[in-house]
């Protein structure tokens, strides 16, 4: 079968994909969320967003995996690496980590085709109080959504519930950036919005393959790209907080295809 054309599109344009191809998305999933279990021990106070980079971009060639961003519209890099007020798309450098610094690492590996793309919250140190809270309404926030994830619910009943729970927790939700669609290519239709009405939007279907991944922010939503084009920071300073799974639609509900086989996804378990 050709690479991409697996299954048939909706009248909205995203892909359905057939039941053996969720094996393919737990494969790859379960390496990213590997990874990402295998990087905690080295956030350490000093240590450098560089060096992590170095060490997860090594990780993906030894599981004999391929990176989805390095090339990617020139992205240079095996990860994101998003510190502090970087909402997302961080560029891993010479910075080096300082005590209580909260930081979120986003990883796509394809592995036989397939794309495993997730990322969660490290900290550096020990974690504020303010961080703690951040961190923990934004995983909330993800699982929230993910719990809206079954056949007949709509995109927006997705989004709907990650901003009720993250406003309801006085936070706020970031509108310039939402999940996509991904199976055999990195993003594809629809666009995941971490906002928005019941009822709305495409209607869910089983075989849907699509990234949750919420940004939540201390303080106001905007955001503003910096000069490198690629890293985006919050416009007032505030601390963001990320996390981001890759799930199937089932019959029932979904299939998390990035759960960590370590149960280290959230920084305080594990
Ligand atoms: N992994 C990111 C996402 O969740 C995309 C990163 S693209 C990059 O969609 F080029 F910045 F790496
Ligand atoms: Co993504
Ligand atoms: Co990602």
């Amino acid at each position: 079968m050709d690479q991409t054309n697996r299954g048939r599109l909706t009248k909205d344009g995203i892909r359905i994909y057939e039941s053996a191809d969720f094996e393919g998305m737990h494969v790859a999933g379960a390496l990213a969320a590997r990874i990402l279990d295998d990087i905690a021990d080295h956030v350490t106070v000093g240590q450098t967003t560089g060096e992590l980079d170095r060490l997860i971009t090594q990780w993906v060639d030894e599981a004999g995996a391929r990176s989805a961003t390095i090339g990617y519209k020139g992205y240079q890099h095996a990860s994101c690496i998003s510190v502090n007020h970087v909402v997302c798309h961080g560029i891993p450098g010479d910075k080096t980590l300082k005590d209580g610094d909260i930081l979120n690492i986003d990883v796509t590996v394809i592995v036989d085709g397939w794309f495993g793309d997730t990322s969660r919250m490290y900290v550096a140190g020990k974690l504020g109080r303010k961080a703690e809270r951040l961190i923990q309404v934004t995983h909330d926030s993800l699982m929230k959504g993910i719990e809206a994830v079954k056949p007949g619910n709509t995109f927006g009943d997705i989004g709907h519930a990650i901003q009720t729970y993250a406003e309801g927790q006085r936070m706020s939700v970031v509108r310039d950036f939402c999940g996509h669609g991904l199976g055999r290519v990195f993003h594809a239709p629809p666009n995941v919005l971490h906002y928005g009405r019941p009822g709305t939007g495409p209607v869910l279907e089983e075989g849907m393959f699509f990234t949750i991944e919420p940004m939540i922010n201390i303080g106001r939503p905007e955001t503003k790209i910096l000069a490198d084009d690629w890293t985006a920071v919050t416009r007032d300073k505030s601390l963001s907080a990320q996390f981001e799974h890759s799930v199937g639609v089932t019959a029932k509900g979904c299939e998390i295809f990035t759960l960590s086989p370590a149960g280290r996804f959230h920084p305080t378990q594990g």
